[in-house]
């Protein structure tokens, strides 16, 4: 749609031209004010001339009415002027043979875009805490993060996603302390992260005690943590070796997680990373005379931008999370040297990337207006709040399993003699938690309802990965396909290939608002169109053998549209469910 709005843009212009040779309106500005009406008998494209009447000092009646007679193009099969609007329909003979034409030779760079060419993005998500759970809480980083990472790839950017592990801070003092106390090596060994989580459960309770059941706080225990963290950063040997074998056994369980998501990152650097590259940027801030003693404390105060102060270092002269994330950016700005660094966190860490952008800002980072937070909105399980400490949490590997199990149960009913079941399970069933999730703007509070997400009929992942998987059995049956043009007949298939058209505009439009929810959407969007299709134009039983191959054609661009889409959000293409 986009070549097709630019053709017809410049039309437009030169159709304003012609009423004010001086009215100073190009054709990029033109595109920017097409509009889809939001009735199909209103046309495929509007154009109001609303804000042209200042400038050509006519009507806008009037001047819908003198471009609309002036407008002719190949893409175009009626202009309308009603109201002030141009209302256009696009050519059907144009639109079949161009835009299924382009889908079929272009494949899978379909959609693909060439802005971000040359330039670099930093992404950082995902990022867990070790040792504490991985929960589902975490999806949101996770899959919001690796869909920008993908989407920014498709638009021609250099992509490094970074997993900024949570691997430092007076977590790990606990569960050193716990793991003495409570834990053996053989048990670790065995039950992996979950026992790492248990030992760190288990102490947090012990430190916080249980006034209800009479049972005091434990001050000591928290003591005595404290005190291991501070030999850990003094890289006290058996502390360090511990921690190590802590962190691997949780990077272990994170990489099955995202092994089915198909998640790679290019880096693993956590917090630890940087331990020795704050005391520079600490220092630069006292030189600049930005840090001020408050109780003991470094702070940067920002009380002109209207916001708490930024925390640089405790009254015992310790680091905290602001100042690691300063010092990871500018590492990052000189070994990655980005044109632009994405963050995905939850929202609740709004407050955390506002702070220290504007303390980069204020250290004279010329590079401050490259850092963007993408925040996400809370996730609940059926209404209850997911808590880190408790241990009253939903793993997100749970939550993957049991998707999975009800996914194959369902198979085992619908088509118990497809191969690779357990494959086709896995890939439905983590699919339908992120499309269930993706569906939603980032900023929305979920409450995940699991039967929701698993139906294969609502407006879910197994739905769309189910109408991939019927255009490519209809493309298998078929065979190889005859050479024949596409033609549009019916409304089913125009409607169709209208929805295929836009998928670059809606790649676009989620890179400029970081929102993979639109490619969601635009997924539903092409399977309901091409579901329309598939059951009111007859394809193999169509009886002329060139409508026949044309309505293939169709189906082969529903299927590469498709499967483009689903690599952009983590999900997979299943040939055959
Ligand atoms: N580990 C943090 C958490 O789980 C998220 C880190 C986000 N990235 C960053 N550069 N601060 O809350």
């Amino acid at each position: 749609m986009q070549n097709i709005k630019k053709r017809i843009a410049d039309k437009i212009a030169q159709g304003v031209k012609g009423i004010n040779p001086d009215a100073e309106i190009n054709a990029a500005d033109v595109v920017g004010m097409l509009e889809y009406p939001p009735d199909a008998n209103m046309g495929d494209l509007a154009f109001p001339c609303f804000k042209l009447s200042k400038i050509l000092r006519r009507s806008p009646v009037q001047i819908a009415q003198v471009i609309a007679e002036g407008l002719s193009d190949e893409a175009v099969s009626k202009v309308e002027a009603v109201n002030g609007y141009l209302n256009i329909t696009l050519s059907n003979v144009f639109l079949s043979q161009n835009v299924v034409k382009e889908i079929l030779e272009k494949k899978e760079t379909y959609g693909s875009q060439t802005f971000g060419e040359g330039k670099m993005v930093v992404l950082d998500y995902s990022s867990p805490n070790v040792a504490k759970p991985f929960h589902i809480g975490h999806l949101g980083t996770t899959v919001i993060g690796h869909s920008l990472r993908k989407l920014h790839e498709f638009a021609g950017y250099q992509c490094y996603g970074i997993n900024y592990l949570g691997d430092w801070g007076t977590q790990f003092g606990k569960l050193i302390v716990a793991y003495r106390k409570w834990g053996s090596r053989e048990a670790v060994e065995t039950e992996g992260i979950d026992k790492l989580v248990e030992l760190y459960v288990r102490i947090n309770n012990a430190i916080k005690g249980d006034p209800e059941k009479g049972i005091p706080a434990d001050d000591g225990l928290a003591e005595e943590s404290r005190a291991e963290f501070h030999k850990l950063e003094m890289g006290d040997e058996e502390n360090l070796e511990l921690w190590k074998w802590f962190v691997s056994i949780s990077l272990k369980e994170y990489e099955r997680t995202y092994k089915q998501l198909g998640i790679e990152f290019d880096s693993y650097k956590g917090e630890s990373f940087y331990t020795d590259k704050m005391p520079a940027q600490v220092q630069k801030l006292r030189d600049m005379d930005l840090l001020k003693i408050d109780d003991g404390a470094s702070i940067v105060d920002l009380s002109e931008y209207n916001m708490p102060p930024c925390l640089i270092l405790k009254r015992d002269g310790s680091t905290l999370y602001p100042t690691r994330d300063i010092a990871a950016a500018v590492y990052r700005k000189e070994n990655y040297h980005f044109d632009k660094a994405i963050y995905v966190t939850s929202a609740q860490q709004c407050l955390h990337f506002a702070q220290w952008f504007k303390v980069v800002e204020m250290m004279g980072y010329p590079w401050y207006d490259e850092l963007v937070h993408v925040p996400y909105g809370t996730v609940s399980l059926n209404g209850a709040k997911l808590a880190t400490r408790t241990g009253n949490v939903v793993l997100l590997r749970d939550l993957f399993e049991l998707a999975v199990e009800k996914v194959a149960g369902i198979m085992a009913e619908k088509s118990p003699d497809l191969e690779n079941k357990m494959e086709v399970a896995e890939a439905v069933g983590v699919g339908a938690i992120v499309f269930y999730y993706l569906s939603n703007t980032r900023m929305k509070d979920i409450n995940f309802v699991m039967e929701e997400a698993l139906s294969f009929d609502g407006n879910t992942g197994p739905y769309v990965q189910y109408t991939y998987a019927r255009a490519c059995s209809v493309l298998n049956r078929a065979g190889a396909i005859a050479d024949a043009e596409v033609k549009i007949e019916s409304d089913e298939e125009a409607a169709l290939v209208k929805t295929l058209a836009r998928f670059g505009e809606r790649v676009c439009a989620a890179i400029a608002d970081y929102e993979p929810s639109y490619i969601t959407r635009f997924i539903l969007d092409v399977a309901v169109a091409f579901n329309r299709f598939y059951h009111n134009c007859p394809i193999m039983t169509a009886e002329d053998p060139a409508v026949r191959a044309s309505r293939l054609k169709l189906t082969e661009a529903t299927k590469i549209v498709l499967g483009n889409a689903f690599d952009l959000i983590c999900l997979k293409k299943t040939e055959k469910i």
